[in-house]
């Protein structure tokens, strides 16, 4: 019925949501990791469900409470958190708002790293790799290719050139821009976020977080319905 479509817009669909930051282990109790609290990736994931849609929510380690009536999936490593997309496709949008590590550890030692006996040995030298980029794999064409994919730009310099640059680079349907300049965004509740789309781009007004996430979930229903129209 009409009030259905209305009060459940995404009713059907399925939305890949990725969340918070990737942690790289560097030996059993140590990784690198990144300042994303999770706050807004979860804020989208908790909006699209509230739209109707089925939600598949690929989290790295952040201590956030599950949001309602969305399946989590936890990982820690960007590569667990590529396999864990792509097990969740196929779906009609993705959103990537996970802090991604950009390079893992080469060789994660199995064991703890010690000082050694005298504690002023040379420190260790960490190789790092390329994870691979799964905003980039999700937006690659192909038959399971979400109808939209959208990423996040989170820049602290030259915001808008970047983000346009991303947005070309990566093959995605939209960019959110994001200057998190100072710091100040990281576990924050409020976001300001620029909208980047081939039609040009939009200035969003300073919002919390969860009302970023409803007018990003409201477009993505509008939009979808459009391309299905
Ligand atoms: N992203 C991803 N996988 C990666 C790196 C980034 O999915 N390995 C996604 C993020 O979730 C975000 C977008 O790509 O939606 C942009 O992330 P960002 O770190 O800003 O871009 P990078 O391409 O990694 O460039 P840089 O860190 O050098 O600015
Ligand atoms: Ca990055």
């Amino acid at each position: 019925p009409a009030s259905d479509a209305a009060q459940w817009p995404l009713s059907g669909r399925h939305a890949l949501v990725t969340s918070g930051p990737t942690h790289e282990p560097i030996d059993p109790v140590r990784y690198i990791g990144n300042r994303s609290s999770g706050r807004q990736g979860h804020a989208i994931a908790a909006a699209l469900a509230h739209l109707g849609a089925r939600v598949t929510l690929v989290s790295g380690p952040v201590s956030l409470p599950d949001p309602r009536g969305v399946q989590v999936v936890k990982v820690a490593t960007a590569r667990e958190m590529l396999a864990a997309c792509q097990s969740a496709l196929p779906a009609d949008v993705a959103v990537c708002a996970a802090a991604v590590a950009d390079w893992g550890i080469a060789n994660p030692a199995p064991a703890k790293i010690k000082k050694g006996p005298s504690g002023d040995e040379a420190p260790p030298v960490l190789s790092l790799v390329p994870n691979p980029d799964i905003l980039a794999t999700l937006a690659a064409p192909g038959p399971r290719r979400p109808a939209l994919v959208v990423g996040f730009a989170a820049e602290t310099d030259a915001l808008l050139p970047h983000a346009r640059a991303k947005h070309q680079r990566k093959g995605c349907d939209w960019i959110l821009a994001n200057d998190v300049a100072g710091g100040g965004v990281f576990g924050a509740d409020k976001n300001t976020v620029h909208l980047l789309t081939s039609s040009g781009t939009e200035d969003w007004p300073t919002m919390d977080k969860e009302a970023v996430a409803s007018r990003l979930a409201e477009r993505i229903a509008q939009t979808l319905a459009d391309l299905s129209a």
